[in-house]
């Protein structure tokens, strides 16, 4: 009895450092961008990590053989790639789904916002348009091929959060 009561005090004590360490591991991670040195909005982007608990280090060398070395392909092509433990995040992507995503760890290549939607992060201004987050499963994958990880509507009554939310609908919007 004493030792079942050792045991679950030692298994909670485990599982309340997990919780505590988790979230805090990805906050920290450590992104490599990289842009042109003239991107105005990639710079944006970069503040939008930094402001989000990432450390940053920008690579000034543009991002074409890089998204081309890490398997994204020009369909899903954005102005910038950023590389983190392991995976390629193509684009506007927000800091909150990349943060989910290192939780969630899924096989695959990365998350994409393909092109330059207006009103995404480092992209704010008067306009502000639907756009999907994709997460690319294999590489080479193209824009047809990548599943919706998370939707953002600004002229939606209320915001779906998770793909599960959205009732699986395969609309794909640019
Ligand atoms: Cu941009
Ligand atoms: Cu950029």
């Amino acid at each position: 009895m004493k030792t079942f009561a050792r045991k679950k005090l030692f298994g909670s004590i485990i599982a309340a450092t997990l919780f505590f360490v988790a979230p805090t591991a990805s906050a920290t991670a450590t992104v490599e961008v990289y842009k042109s040195p003239t991107c105005g909005c990639c710079d944006k982007w970069v503040d939008h990590m930094r402001d989000n608990g990432f450390t940053v280090i920008t690579k000034d060398v543009g991002n074409k053989e890089i998204r081309q070395k890490s398997g994204i392909s020009d369909s899903l092509g954005s102005c910038h790639t950023a590389l983190v433990n392991g995976y390629a995040i193509e684009g506007h992507v927000p800091a909150d789904d990349i943060k989910r995503f290192l939780r969630e760890r899924p096989r695959a290549v990365g998350l994409s916002v393909p092109d330059m939607p207006h009103g995404t992060p480092g992209m704010e201004g008067a306009r502000s348009d639907p756009y999907n987050v994709l997460m690319i499963k294999n590489p080479g994958d193209s824009r047809r091929d990548a599943v919706i990880y998370n939707r953002y509507d600004p002229h939606a009554p209320k915001q779906a959060n998770t793909a599960s939310e959205q009732g699986g609908s395969m609309m794909r919007l640019k």
